[in-house]
């Protein structure tokens, strides 16, 4: 195929014609234990004599963690997480993980990866955060070594939880290290972010990056929260940002002060698509606001949350974005270069990764089916 045609084919012509695997990817958003491996729960359970999985067959485990995804809200998503957290409480378990992290991103092929984590939910078996944190960092640079995918640690508070101050303290302790940012997750309805905003302010003097589940679902007000009292400088998700939008008879959007802010500030929204259909944060996906959103300008990026809740990976997600929202490889480029923007990776990184790797990289493609 020339170059010519690459250029003008969208949508389902393009996914046709492309190998999407081999696209350069950046992914902000996804959490290492909602990314586990079936086959290595299931090794996991058995070397450290975890009794809790509902069956010990890795097509029928990762098949069980779907279906209880998929129940439309998400308390119920973030019930499977007990098991993947049950069998990551032991150093050589977390440094695993993290390293297959990077093995399935580089299988993707994905270039950049941030991922996250909540200390505090492994430390049943006796290690302190400290120690958890630091078994992750090894497995993520062993991973790095052998697979060659750079990335960022990003520390999770949970809503529901009074300990996100300690575990602001904690994420800023190793930035040194690897860990790049703070994230808020968990619940959110009946958990407003701004409740933890000690955590932020001390984010906030350390100068240190903060990213929030924000808008997944709850609405506007979680939004407004996570920035103007907690000084987010991205959004988990921002789903529900779709609610300060009207779209006028003649198809020109009315923008609400928070969406306008929103747009002008640059802020990045990390979405996630099946995520959201899975957690209900949005009824369907042709109705999902993510191609609202970008072809209005907003900063927006795909991830994809939880791969193995949600059955997914950011090919799947970078071909369901495509087929759904009709988008063509330069809008592939625009959205990933998106991303890499908004990485909480120095700036020096962030400038190799754009000239070196992403720009290249289309172009490459481009003139690799000439
Ligand atoms: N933890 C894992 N997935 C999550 C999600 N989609 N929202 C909030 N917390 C999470
Ligand atoms: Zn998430």
């Amino acid at each position: 195929m020339k170059e010519a045609d690459l250029k003008v084919l969208t949508g389902k012509d393009l996914v046709a014609v492309l190998d999407f695997r081999k696209l350069p990817k950046v992914l902000l958003h996804e959490h290492l234990d909602g990314g586990v491996r079936p086959s290595t729960v299931i090794e996991l359970a058995r070397e450290n004599g975890y009794g809790g999985l509902p069956t010990e067959d890795a097509g029928e485990l990762a098949a069980w963690f779907h279906r209880g995804a998929q129940k439309g809200n998400l308390p119920e998503y973030l019930e499977g997480f007990q098991h993947t957290c049950g069998v990551m409480q032991t150093k050589e378990a977390l440094q695993r993980v993290a390293y297959e992290f990077l093995e399935d991103m580089k299988q993707d092929g994905v270039v950049y990866s941030e991922v996250r984590f909540a200390p505090l939910l492994h430390t049943e078996g006796g290690l302190t955060q400290d120690e958890v944190v630091n078994s992750v960092l090894a497995g993520l640079r062993h991973g790095e070594k052998d697979f060659g995918v750079k990335w960022g640690l990003i520390i999770c508070a949970l809503r529901h939880l009074d300990s996100s101050l300690e575990a602001a303290e904690l994420a800023i302790r190793w930035r040194d290290a690897g860990v790049v940012g703070f994230d808020l997750a968990g619940g959110e309805s009946g958990f407003p972010p701004k409740k933890h905003i000690d955590a932020f302010h001390a984010i906030q003097r350390a100068n240190f990056q903060i990213t929030i589940h924000a808008g997944e679902a709850f609405g506007l007000e979680s939004i407004w929260q996570a920035l103007q009292y907690c000084g987010a400088h991205r959004l988990g998700h921002a789903t529900r940002l779709r609610d300060d939008i009207q779209i006028r008879e003649d198809g020109s959007l009315k923008l609400g002060i928070l969406a306008q802010y929103v747009l002008d500030r640059r802020i990045p929204l990390e979405m996630c698509l099946y995520s959201n259909l899975h957690t209900g944060a949005c009824k369907n996906l042709t109705e999902h606001p993510f191609g609202l959103f970008f072809r209005n300008g907003f900063r927006v990026c795909l991830n994809t949350d939880d791969r193995l809740m949600s059955d997914t990976t950011m090919t799947k997600e970078t071909v369901l974005a495509t087929e759904l929202f009709d988008l063509s490889l330069a809008e592939l480029e625009r959205l990933n270069m998106n991303a890499v923007k908004s990485a909480f990776a120095p700036f020096d990184t962030r400038v190799d990764i754009i000239y070196n790797t992403i720009k290249a990289g289309y172009a490459a493609i481009r003139g690799e089916r000439e």
